[in-house]
């Protein structure tokens, strides 16, 4: 029996559900060895701002129980570069782009989204990084006003006609009560959620472990609050959703489908096993035909509760 993994998303469709989030998966092609990039139902490209950025100080990274801490701090070279070096890569596939922005303005949103609109032929959807926790400026303190956030998303609207998604985090206040606001103001869907800030102590140096101080946790430890925040968007707004948050195997990615997610972006997976995403959409599919499921939409957002 041949499982039909087809996700349809506002005028978009993709092969499949099984994406990789933002800033977990190289800038290019550097995880051409472990995935083939025509499998995967999207791509999701790290951040880009406006203007080249260095991030934060090392150590940025470190491990917890269950998943990691990040402090990389957007780090990337910048719009220009991602036109001249990453599009002309990504023109050649097939696979649909999804290109992330993060900005410290409403005027950096403009400049992105209009250049994003020159693209529209490779960049098929635009997600709005409106939580990263590690960044002064562009980050939560910046967003952490609600108007912001808005016009954000106002900005990027008025300029792009791609699909907008909005990147939130519970970091930024009520989670389901900024989702229908930047709904309102213009998203075509969400995507949920974004890391959630921690930290971690060396005991021995009696220092903390990202020289940041504090960074966003991701992996298993956030599946259960992803979960929690993908169905109660879904039940209440009813938009499309891009989950994130611990999605590592089969059987999380099907959670994810039974609470109604559009498509599943695997982040701190693609650093545990680089290949997870391949294992996923496989794992996806023997699930469906063991449960004489024919099209996902038979599985996807059908929680008995
Ligand atoms: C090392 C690292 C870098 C990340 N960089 C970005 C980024 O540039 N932009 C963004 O929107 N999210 C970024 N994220 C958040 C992920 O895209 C994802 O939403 C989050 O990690 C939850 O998914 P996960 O538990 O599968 O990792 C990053 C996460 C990690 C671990």
């Amino acid at each position: 029996m041949t499982v039909d993994l087809t996700t349809k998303i506002k005028g978009l469709t993709f092969k499949n559900p099984v994406t990789v989030a933002s800033g977990t998966f190289g800038t290019k092609d550097e995880y051409k060895d472990f995935v083939d990039y025509k499998k995967l139902g999207a791509i999701i490209t790290k951040t880009i701002t406006v203007k080249p950025r260095a991030g934060n100080p090392m150590p940025r990274i470190c491990e917890t129980a269950s998943g990691m801490l990040n402090a990389i701090g957007l780090q990337n070279k910048g719009l220009e570069d991602f036109l001249e070096n990453k599009i002309p890569f990504f023109s050649k596939m097939k696979t649909p782009l999804i290109v992330n922005i993060a900005g410290e303005s409403a005027g950096d949103f403009e400049k992105l989204a209009k250049a994003l609109e020159k693209e529209k032929k490779v960049v098929k959807a635009i997600e709005v990084n409106l939580s990263c926790p590690n960044v002064e400026g562009g980050g939560t303190n910046f967003m952490k006003k609600r108007d912001r956030i808005l016009e954000a998303i106002r900005a990027v609207r008025e300029n792009a006609p791609q699909v907008i998604f909005a990147k939130l985090s519970p970091e930024l206040g009520d989670l389901l009560e900024i989702a229908g606001e930047v709904l309102k103001a213009g998203a075509d869907g969400l995507s949920i959620m974004n890391t959630l800030k921690g930290m971690a102590v060396d005991i021995h140096k009696r220092t903390p472990r990202l020289a940041n101080l504090t960074g966003g946790l991701s992996g298993p430890a956030i599946k259960p609050v992803a979960l929690r925040y993908v169905y109660e968007v879904k039940k209440k707004l009813k938009a499309p959703v891009i989950a994130s948050g611990g999605i590592m195997t089969a059987q999380d990615a099907i959670e994810f489908l039974i609470v109604g997610a559009d498509l599943l972006a695997v982040g701190t997976g693609n650093f545990v096993q680089p290949k997870c995403t391949m294992d996923l959409i496989r794992g996806i599919q023997e699930y469906c035909r063991e449960k004489g499921i024919e099209h996902l939409d038979e599985l996807r957002g059908t929680l008995k509760a």
